[in-house]
């Protein structure tokens, strides 16, 4: 039987328990990344809520590859400080804390970016803002380099792990996916040439940060879109992640273009309707020794920890109820089992979009409504 409230290591980081906060974006960084005391403070309280590693919204490690508002940025020195206070933060309350690395290539925001999106090709696909330029082969070293001194900087302002955003139709699923990849070069064409821009920023990033140090991905197991990453490609990559050491693997599927098939479906309001994920990391768990994360549409105690029993999932993962209740992990640890409250809306994306900082649109409500008749 393997509980969900047990202690485990990855690499040497300790963990309290089995839950993971999924990486989410918190819009809560200045224009150029920095982050904020505001963000130090929401990580604290999720420490405190009793999760027990945390990963952190996605954060370029170049300019051009910021998306949203108010992402974090890791593509300097000069944030030291603002990371020192985060990371301590979270130690603070006994927490764990890793950083998750994404280069959105042509997913990014031209007006955010301040350029043309770079992407494997220049081929404009549903989900991409505009059309991209191809990356050239200086370039593509640039953006691994890009990556290998963000770990760096990571692991020197105390985070805890690294995690590479794999997924979601971010730079590196563009690269392993044959839709947004029509390269004629060693990056293109067979699975292999496909994974060969993840491979070199893997082993860049293990080579600054060194073999005892966590570092981890977030994969798409399928992007839900014809002629998208497929299931036995996205298997290929895993075992080849796990061959060359990865800590662990977050499985996730979909893309901002994948309609109902997307990472962060809408209406899980059922315990049939959750754990969308599952089936399709129960297959990565079988082709890998490492780890292996399940994240998408976990609400109810029992459906997670039958995820980690049954399913021999090492590690469940979640975002959004964790934005409504940052104390979801205490709740259940101390016998209140009832499932998260989050319905699935997704309407924490609005504030974080305008409002500086995301939050649950349906509880603020209900608390105003409350407050009023009381
Ligand atoms: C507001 C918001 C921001 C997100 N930001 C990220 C992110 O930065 N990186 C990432 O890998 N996934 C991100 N996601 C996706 C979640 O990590 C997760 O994969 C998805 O929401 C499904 O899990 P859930 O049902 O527990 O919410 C985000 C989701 C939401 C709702």
């Amino acid at each position: 039987m393997f509980p969900l409230f047990e202690n485990t290591v990855i690499n040497g980081m300790n963990l309290r328990n089995r839950i993971v906060r999924s990486a989410t974006w918190e819009g809560m960084c200045a224009p150029d990344g920095r982050p904020s005391s505001k963000l130090a403070d929401y990580y604290a309280t999720l420490a405190r809520g009793g999760v027990g590693l945390i990963i952190t919204g996605y954060t370029f490690v170049r300019p051009e590859g910021k998306q949203f508002t108010g992402k974090m940025g890791i593509q300097t020195d000069d944030f030291a400080p603002d990371y020192q206070r985060l990371t301590q933060a979270v130690h603070a309350e006994g927490g764990i804390v890793a950083i998750q690395l994404v280069h959105a290539g042509g997913q990014a925001n031209p007006e955010q970016a301040g350029r043309q999106p770079l992407a494997p090709s220049a081929i404009k696909v549903t989900q991409f803002p505009a059309e991209p330029a191809e990356l050239n082969p200086a370039e593509i070293q640039e953006i691994v380099a890009a990556f290998g001194w963000a770990a760096g900087r990571a692991k020197d302002w105390g985070f805890d792990g690294v995690q590479l955003h794999g997924a979601h139709g971010y730079l590196i699923n563009q690269f392993l996916s044959p839709l947004t990849n029509r390269r004629t070069d060693e990056f293109g064409g067979n699975i292999e040439n496909r994974c060969r821009f993840m491979m070199l920023v893997y082993r860049q990033v293990r080579r600054i940060v060194g073999n005892d140090y966590p570092v981890m991905i977030k994969l798409n197991a399928k992007d839900h879109l014809d002629g998208g990453l497929n299931q036995a490609d996205a298997c290929y990559a895993a075992r080849l992640l796990d061959k060359a050491g990865i800590d662990a693997i977050e499985v996730s599927a979909g893309t901002a273009a994948s309609g109902e098939k997307g990472p962060a479906r809408k209406k899980i309001i059922a315990p049939e309707k959750e754990a969308y994920n599952l089936e399709l990391a129960r297959r990565i768990k079988t082709e890998v020794a490492c780890p292996v994360m399940v994240v998408g549409g976990f609400r109810s105690y029992d459906v997670a920890q039958k995820a980690v029993n049954q399913d021999k999932m090492d590690y469940i993962a979640m975002s959004r109820p964790l934005i409504r209740e940052p104390g979801l992990p205490n709740r259940w640890l101390r016998g209140d089992r009832s499932p998260a409250t989050c319905i699935s809306c997704n309407k924490c994306f609005i504030p974080g979009m305008k409002e500086g900082g995301i939050y649950c649109v349906l509880e603020k409500k209900e608390r105003q409504k409350k407050e009023r008749r009381s």
